[in-house]
């Protein structure tokens, strides 16, 4: 896709998780910056499929649908009154499909179908924070987890427990990611983010998946695995 493409659409998808979410909903908690980095990383490396985690009422999915229809977009929630809500929202996409479960499940189900393809990780709030387990059912792709702590005051991350979501979670799989992304705060984007409130830190991983593209992309910010 292009600049232009992801602009348009980007600020044509109503917020309707607006009552129910911190940054007032809109794709990425409205953030284009995310959506950049995502449809350069979808490019760069040619996804084939497209795997969200928690989808809420369906902002972000609805996003992914309408940009990239050659794609297919796969999206849970483990509440069924947003997944349906999102699949009446989402009737006229066929490219989207939506189910309700516990995200791990969605995850080791479609295990081995994509050669390429890309998980944003966005399912929490519970009791049951189900990332780990995520991070242990992807074996292959582009892997987004949102809501991660990236040590800088102005972008929020999620914590559970006393646990951050932040470098920590990832040291058990440092064998498998000894380096990560965060967004970069400073980077010269092409567009200006009009989320002026909340933002969140995003860590990019790659599980499998070859060349290491995002170390010459100043949109990104290279870490090493504390356990790395
Ligand atoms: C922050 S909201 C997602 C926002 C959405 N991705 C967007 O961009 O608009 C988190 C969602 O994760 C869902 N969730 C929490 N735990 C989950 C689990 N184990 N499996 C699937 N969904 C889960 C919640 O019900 C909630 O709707």
């Amino acid at each position: 896709m292009s600049l232009e493409t992801v602009y348009q659409h980007f600020y044509r998808v109503p917020r309707h998780s607006a009552e129910l979410l911190s940054d007032r909903g809109g794709p990425f908690g409205f953030d284009i910056h995310a959506a950049l980095a995502i449809d350069w990383l979808i490019e760069r490396y040619r996804c084939d499929a497209i795997i969200e985690t928690g989808c809420n009422r369906g902002d972000t999915t609805q996003f992914l649908a309408e940009c990239y229809p050659h794609l297919p977009v796969l999206t849970c929630d483990i509440l069924p009154e947003y997944t349906d809500y999102v699949r009446r929202r989402l009737g006229p996409f066929p490219n989207a499909v939506v189910e309700q479960c516990d995200s791990p499940l969605l995850l080791e189900r479609i295990r081995g179908m994509f050669e390429r393809p890309l998980f944003y990780l966005d399912a929490h709030w519970y009791e049951q924070w189900p990332l780990t387990r995520e991070l242990a059912a992807i074996d292959r792709g582009v892997i987004v987890v949102d809501d991660f702590d990236i040590g800088h005051p102005r972008y929020g991350f999620d914590s559970y427990d006393g646990v951050a979501c932040g470098p920590k979670i990832l040291e058990p799989f440092a064998d498998r990611f000894p380096f990560y992304y965060v967004n970069n705060p400073g980077a010269p984007w092409p567009l200006p983010c009009l989320q002026v409130d909340r933002l969140a830190g995003r860590a990019y991983l790659l599980a499998g998946l070859e060349p290491d593209y995002m170390r010459f992309n100043r949109w990104f910010a290279r870490r090493q695995n504390p356990a790395g």
